[in-house]
């Protein structure tokens, strides 16, 4: 699991990526308000493009975890996505993106929705490769990169991929697993 540390690190800035959209009318559901699978559609592309620029390298998506859908997104609104990485790991890295809607009128950002993704880096032969380790550059990222370590074990513990006895990071936030 640990860091590529043979691999010179990049920093969050170096892969961010932000993607603008305006929600026309084959995007809505029938209240008119963009439907929630177009938006992952776009969160999926920007948060792809993110992990590519990381890895050097095409990045398929493994996972996609708490996505909030917390306001409406109207019908000409326009969609800003930004997406960073948090934390890579081996050949995985976690993508953080935001979402910001305004409208042409107001021109005022709300942040509607935010998720995370997990992507991996796949080499010439479609396996995985080794990713660069990052570099936090600012209190905020190293905040995510701390946290990030937590989220990727409760993922793999859901996933089936992971016992909670080799959780470290989750045992430090709750306390000892019992045997
Ligand atoms: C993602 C994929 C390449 C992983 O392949 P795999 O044979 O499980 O590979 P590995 O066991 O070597 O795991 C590779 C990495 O994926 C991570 N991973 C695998 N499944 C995961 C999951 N459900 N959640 C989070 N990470 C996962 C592993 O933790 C590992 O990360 P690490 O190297 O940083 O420790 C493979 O499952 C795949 O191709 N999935 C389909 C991807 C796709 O088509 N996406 C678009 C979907 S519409």
């Amino acid at each position: 699991m640990t860091a590529n540390t043979h691999i010179p690190a990049k920093t969050p800035d170096q892969s961010e990526t932000v993607m603008t959209e305006m929600v026309l009318p084959n995007d809505t559901n029938n209240l008119g308000n963009l439907m929630g699978g177009n938006l992952l559609h776009w969160m999926d592309i920007c948060s792809a493009i993110t992990a590519g620029k990381h890895a050097n390298t095409i990045a398929v998506t493994a996972a996609v975890d708490n996505v909030s859908f917390q306001h409406p997104i109207y019908g000409g609104a326009i969609v800003t996505l930004k997406s960073r990485v948090t934390r890579a790991f081996r050949t995985s890295m976690e993508v953080a993106i935001e979402v910001y809607t305004e409208t042409m009128e107001s021109q005022e950002k709300v942040l509607t929705n935010t998720a995370f993704y997990t992507f991996v880096a796949l080499g010439p032969e479609g396996k995985p490769v080794p990713v660069p380790p990052i570099q936090p550059a600012n209190p905020g990222d190293r905040e995510r990169y701390d946290a990030a370590l937590r989220r990727r074990e409760l993922r793999l513990i859901l996933a089936g991929r992971k016992s909670p006895k080799d959780a470290p990071a989750l045992q430090a936030l709750f306390g000892a697993v019992q045997p």
